[in-house]
């Protein structure tokens, strides 16, 4: 599968669970030509058949370069980034959850869901494959919830994507983040404010915002109904290094308040 397939393919996949993106995109585009993703995140179980060095082949194979490694020590959680060659091509941030970290209760809730995945051959349209277990029985879902959002959601919505991410150095109409953010929150969206609406700053060569993520009503394994978040989009402003390039790397500190627009509102 080509690149752009694949990141076609994804798109449709996300606005499946997030119509909001497609709003926002339109919104977007009113102003700017065109509409240039800075990178896409996915969320994982590490020490399983779709952990990080499971699907790490995957991306390589659609071209990509290994770009860093991250560490987000208090959400028990590691990632790393990929590049493409083509500036225009989304970077890739895979992340995962260290699973052994977790209380000894958590640990053997997600055993026995990652018990459940079988994967014969992985391919790109993994990243759009969804739950590869049973949907989670309501008491596992809140027992989840009450030690690691980052759990619940992956236990829910499987290997999707998590967010995309405009990339605000590729728009004409602005180029200032928070003015950028209050667009989007004019139009109705809501903007994620954990750790303030702008995360990172000029000096740290990035700066990030992004909507909370959307809800959508699931039926637990008892036949439970409740809504649970599903996807967001960010907005990425990056600044040159001492090179005179823009820094395309990321910043754990950001990343880190990112994550916590899957939260509950
Ligand atoms: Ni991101």
């Amino acid at each position: 599968m080509n690149v752009q397939t694949f990141f076609t393919t994804l798109w449709q996949d996300y606005l499946a669970i997030a119509p909001q993106a497609s709003a926002i995109r339109q919104l977007f585009l009113q102003t700017d030509a065109e509409v240039i993703n800075d990178h896409v995140a996915f969320r994982t179980f590490a020490e399983c058949p779709l952990d990080l060095a499971a699907l790490q082949p995957v991306v390589l194979g659609m071209g990509y370069k290994v770009q860093d490694d991250y560490q987000f020590n208090e959400k028990k959680v590691c990632a790393r980034s990929y590049i493409h060659p083509d500036p225009k091509v989304p970077k890739i941030f895979l992340s995962e959850l260290e699973r052994h970290k977790l209380s000894s209760t958590a640990q053997a809730i997600l055993a026995r869901y990652c018990a459940q995945i079988e994967v014969a051959q992985l391919t790109p349209a993994i990243f759009w494959s969804g739950r590869h277990w049973d949907m989670p029985s309501l008491q596992d879902y809140q027992a989840l919830l009450a030690e690691s959002e980052y759990a619940a959601w992956l236990v829910t919505i499987g290997l999707r994507v998590n967010h995309f991410t405009v990339s605000i150095n590729h728009l004409t109409s602005s180029q200032d983040i928070h003015a950028l953010l209050q667009r989007v929150e004019d139009a109705g969206f809501t903007i994620n404010s954990s750790g303030g609406r702008v995360k990172g700053s000029p000096e740290c060569l990035l700066e990030q915002g992004s909507t909370m993520a959307e809800r959508m009503e699931v039926t637990f394994a008892g036949g439970e109904k409740h809504s649970v978040p599903t996807c967001f989009y960010e907005f990425a402003k990056r600044y040159p290094d001492a090179s005179g390039e823009l820094y395309q790397g990321f910043v754990s500190a950001n990343a880190d308040k990112i994550f916590e627009s899957t939260a509950a509102m």
